[in-house]
Formats: structure tokens, C-alpha cells, sequence
């Protein structure tokens, strides 16, 4: 089938995306100074997330003020996010988005990709993402956690990787941190069987930095937000880039990292003095 997806106006960096953007993608998403915090705003619909939320995300992620560095994802209400809308499965999609049924696959490709790109950004160098998450994380909803960088949750958190119960494959990002944090085989049995994993458990298998109560959940975000603040920001930026080319380097290649990104952190500290 052709492309359904909907062109939207690319955000203007000075503003980031529009009001009705924000609204048709179910989001809220305010900048305080270094700190961006999006919501995941359709509590009456757990969070579900439609087409739009994704690009919402996308577009969030383009026009992200240069002064931000650290994200915060969040969800409105009892859930954090309930995955994809299952409104769009029987046609409840919205106007000119219609559910790609892959016959086309290079436009699927395309169609799926432009989803992606609403998490992918949330691993850049530039940002530290954090997810703070309680109660159900299902599907997208579970992938989204995966895609930031540390995960806070409360107590009362459950992830779900529902897809292949449903027939798909979990496509939104999800299954590379899965595997790099549990390990091929758990990842296997997570997805194969759809079981729900509760806080506990999550820690244990490395799913999450911090495990609290559900009502020190916001309080947690913010001490782990002002710890963050108070690094460097340029050694911030290089470390994070170190750690995450590690897993993919051999140790030769990652010395070598190191030694550039010090050079470069030499450079800014004491270039000017020897200059
Ligand atoms: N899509 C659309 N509507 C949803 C929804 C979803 N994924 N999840 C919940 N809702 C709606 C319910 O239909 C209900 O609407 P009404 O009030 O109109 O009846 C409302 O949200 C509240 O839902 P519940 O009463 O079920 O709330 P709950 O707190 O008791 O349960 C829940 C919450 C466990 C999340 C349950 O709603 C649920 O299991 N939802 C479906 C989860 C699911 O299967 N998601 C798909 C994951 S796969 C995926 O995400 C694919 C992908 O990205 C590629």
C-alpha cells in the first residue's frame, strides 16, 4: 500500500513543535531551563499512542532547544503508557493514517522508520533521557522506557513486550537495549511468552537504575536530574559517547576513544592556559 504518513510542517527550532501538533500526538512538553519533561498526556486511553504520538516524539526530538540536557518522559494518570492505540487495528486511526499492511514494503520501510525516529533521538550524546515509569509499560509504551537512557520507576511499574502476542514484532527500538540489558536469552522469554514484569523483578534483571515508591517517583527524577546538572557538561557529552560506542568497540578501539575524548577534554580545560 502507499505511504500514509502525513507530511507535517518541520518544527521551527526557536519554538519547537506546535500547540496542535502536541495535541493531535496526545503530548505535553515543557523546557525549564536544561531540563526538558515530555507527557504522555491520554490518561483516559492509559497513554496509548497513535501514529501522531510518534511523530510527535520525532518532532520533539528535532527541535529540542540547544541548552537542554536533560529529558524527562513521562506519563499522565494511572500508566505510563499502554503501547500502541488498538483504536488503530480496527480503522480508529486518524484521518490519512491509515495502518500500513506492508504490501508496499519499501513504503512501509519508510512509514516504520519515521516512527522509530521518535525514539532514536533520545539516545544523542547531547541529552541524558530518563524515563520515569509507573504502573502498566506495554508494547511502544515498554520500547519508550527502553530508548532512554535511565529508567526510574516506581513500585508499581509492569512492562508488557505485547507484540508478538499480537502478531507483530516489537519494531519501535525496543529490542536492542532489551538484549544489551537482559541478556539474548531473557530477552527471548520476555518477548515469547508477552509476560508481565513487575518492579522487582525489573531491577533484578538490570531494567531499571532506580526502583521506588510511587510517590517519591517525581522526587527521584529530580535529585537524579540535579545530580546530572551538576557534571561538566562537555565531560558529560564526551562520556556518553564513550560508553555508548563500549559494547561495539573491541578494547584496541576503545582506548582509543578514550584518548580522543580526553584530548578533546585536555583541550577545552587547559588548551587556553598553554595556548
Ligand atoms: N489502545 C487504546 N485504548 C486503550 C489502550 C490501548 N492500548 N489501553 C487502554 N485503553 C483504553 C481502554 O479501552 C479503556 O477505555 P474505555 O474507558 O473507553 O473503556 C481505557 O483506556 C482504560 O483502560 P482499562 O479500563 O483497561 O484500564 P486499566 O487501568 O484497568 O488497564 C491496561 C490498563 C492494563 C493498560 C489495559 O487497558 C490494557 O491491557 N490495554 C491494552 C494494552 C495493549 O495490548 N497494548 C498494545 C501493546 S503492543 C504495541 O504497543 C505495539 C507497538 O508499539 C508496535
Amino acid at each position: 500500500m502507499a505511504d500514509a504518513r502525513v507530511e507535517e510542517p518541520r518544527p521551527d527550532p526557536a519554538t519547537g513543535p506546535s500547540e496542535a501538533l502536541l495535541a493531535e500526538a496526545g503530548l505535553r512538553f515543557e523546557v525549564d531551563g536544561a531540563i526538558a519533561t515530555i507527557t504522555l498526556d491520554r490518561p483516559e486511553r492509559r497513554n496509548a499512542m497513535t501514529f501522531a504520538t510518534w511523530r510527535g516524539l520525532a518532532s520533539i526530538g528535532e527541535s529540542l532547544p540547544a541548552g537542554v540536557r536533560v529529558v524527562v518522559v513521562r506519563g499522565e494518570g494511572p500508566s505510563f503508557s499502554a503501547g500502541i492505540d488498538l483504536g488503530m487495528f480496527s480503522g480508529g486511526a486518524q484521518a490519512g493514517d491509515a495502518f500500513p499492511d506492508g504490501a508496499d514494503a519499501e513504503a512501509t520501510d519508510a512509514f516504520i522508520a519515521g516512527l522509530q525516529a521518535g525514539y532514536t533521538w533520545l539516545r544523542r550524546p547531547e541529552i541524558v533521557s530518563i524515563a520515569a515509569v509507573h504502573g502498566h509499560a506495554i508494547g511502544g509504551g515498554f520500547q519508550l522506557a527502553l530508548a532512554c537512557d535511565i529508567r526510574v520507576i516506581a513500585d508499581d511499574t509492569k512492562f508488557c513486550m505485547k507484540e508478538p502476542a499480537l502478531g507483530l514484532v516489537p519494531d519501535v527500538t525496543g529490542t536492542k537495549p532489551l538484549v544489551e540489558i537482559v541478556g539474548v536469552n531473557r530477552a527471548l522469554e520476555l518477548c515469547l511468552t508477552a509476560r508481565t514484569v513487575l518492579a522487582d523483578e525489573a531491577a533484578r534483571l538490570g531494567l531499571a537504575e532506580h526502583v521506588v515508591p510511587r510517590d517519591a517517583l517525581d522526587k527521584t527524577v529530580g535529585e537524579l536530574t540535579t545530580a546530572l546538572l551538576a557534571i561538566n557538561p562537555g565531560a558529560a557529552v564526551a562520556t556518553k559517547r564513550l560508553i555508548l560506542e563500549a559494547p561495539t568497540n573491541t578494547l584496541e578501539e576503545q582506548c582509543a576513544a578514550e584518548r580522543r575524548e580526553q584530548i578533546g577534554r585536555l583541550r577545552e580545560l587547559f588548551g587556553a592556559q598553554n595556548a
